[in-house]
């Protein structure tokens, strides 16, 4: 079926919840990804920093086949190998202790939320508000988007979210004022991503650890899309030295197949019993499978320490735009290859040019390109987009 008639019909039968460019993405190998014309594209959105592998990694293609012929679900009811044995990678490769699996990036955020509240419930204390930060984003669940700091998606449905407190992002005196008897949790990202890859400064995430620890309340970091090397450290937490109580990851956890972790220090992890909390198809052993070659892979071909050189290479040349284009450039951000360049102006017409030249890149907040491409991406492929932005902003 040619495009036209497939966007049409897609428009017929899918609710429209995404403004989408008139292309249909169709395969995909590295980082590179083809439409149905055939057309190549770059891709520096990575399925907005899912896909670690880029596309069609052959061991991770490979897995997810032996997998699949030999058990693809067997829901929460059983054990499954590919269950356990990630769920013991992720306690060994992070700060946690124990790893409840869900299907994506809200539905662990509503876990984190959930656990914590039940941790104080269960000493008999009615702690039930979270402090979450300004531009943050959390997901569209009802509790999650109670703990996104945007209005724009809060606001349809502000009669029905639980009273969260905001708190200025990397201002402490914010959290401070917020806290009170009812207050959980800090939740927050290291570095936020949909806000506009806003990195947390280190005096803020210390200054969060001793608070939380002082006022007796929980630490909860969303490494849902900073996590998992991405930022030239396996968690984001480790730039700091300072370790959450809960964490979540989901988005490249599986490199594309759907999987989100909740992971907690054991004494609040054993606060959920059996019942207290659940999911039909999380961690199932296809995903769970794809999850452990993923991160086989990432630690095979050492991808958290080629992020870190890759993303030097990345922002130096980004300066260097800068350098040349003062005047369309505020500012360059990010960690590794999470990487947000500021603009003067708002950036889906350099978003649209770029689609143009066979680049896909992301805009957020408005004015802040944002770069997300997978793990294995190349200094030429970089240099490629480099070229393509400069001609654009000529
Ligand atoms: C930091 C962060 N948390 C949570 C989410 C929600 O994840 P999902 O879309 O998988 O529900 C996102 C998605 O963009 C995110 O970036």
């Amino acid at each position: 079926m040619k495009t036209e008639e497939l966007i049409e019909r897609g428009k017929k039968y899918l609710m429209q919840t995404y403004t989408r460019p008139a292309m249909v993405l169709d395969k995909g190998a590295g980082t590179k990804v083809w439409d149905l014309e055939g057309k190549q594209y770059y891709d520096f959105v990575g399925g907005i920093a899912v896909n670690a592998l880029g596309y069609s990694h052959p061991k991770l293609v490979q897995v997810i086949k032996e997998q699949a012929e030999k058990l693809i679900h067997c829901s929460n009811l059983y054990y499954s190998e590919p269950q356990i044995n990630l769920a013991k990678m992720l306690v060994e490769l992070s700060c946690g202790d124990k790893v409840f699996f869900g299907n994506s990036g809200a539905e662990v955020n509503e876990g984190a939320i959930k656990i914590a509240i039940k941790y104080f419930k269960n000493q008999g204390e009615d702690k039930h508000r979270i402090i979450y930060m300004k531009n943050s984003f959390h997901g569209r669940t009802i509790a999650t988007l109670a703990a996104t700091g945007q209005y724009k998606y809060q606001k349809d449905y502000l009669s029905i979210l639980p009273k969260f407190k905001e708190a200025i992002f990397n201002d402490l005196d914010s959290v401070k004022a917020g806290i009170d008897q009812e207050v959980a949790a800090v939740l927050l990202e290291p570095i936020q991503g949909e806000g506009g890859i806003n990195v947390a400064t280190e005096e803020f995430i210390k200054g969060l650890r001793e608070l939380c620890n002082q006022e007796g309340i929980l630490l909860i970091f969303d490494e849902i899309q900073c996590g998992l090397g991405r930022t030239g450290k396996m968690f984001a937490y480790q730039h700091y030295g300072v370790e959450p109580d809960i964490l979540t990851i989901a988005k490249s956890l599986g490199a594309g197949i759907p999987i989100g972790a909740l992971i907690a220090k054991e004494k609040i992890a054993s606060s959920f019993k059996p019942g207290d909390h659940g999911t039909t198809f999380g961690g199932n052993p296809l995903a769970c499978a794809a999850a452990i070659a993923n991160l086989k892979v990432i630690q095979e071909e050492d991808l958290v320490g080629k992020c870190q050189e890759k993303g030097e290479y990345f922002k130096t040349k980004l300066e260097g735009l800068k350098e040349k284009y003062p005047q369309k450039i505020k500012e360059i951000r990010g960690l590794g290859l999470m990487i947000g360049v500021e603009l003067e102006e708002e950036g889906q017409e350099i978003v649209k040019k770029c689609l143009e030249e066979g680049v896909l890149i992301n805009c957020t907040a408005k004015k802040v390109l944002r770069f997300l491409p997978p793990l294995i991406v190349q200094k030429e492929e970089i240099d490629y987009l480099i070229d393509i932005l400069n001609k654009i902003l000529m």
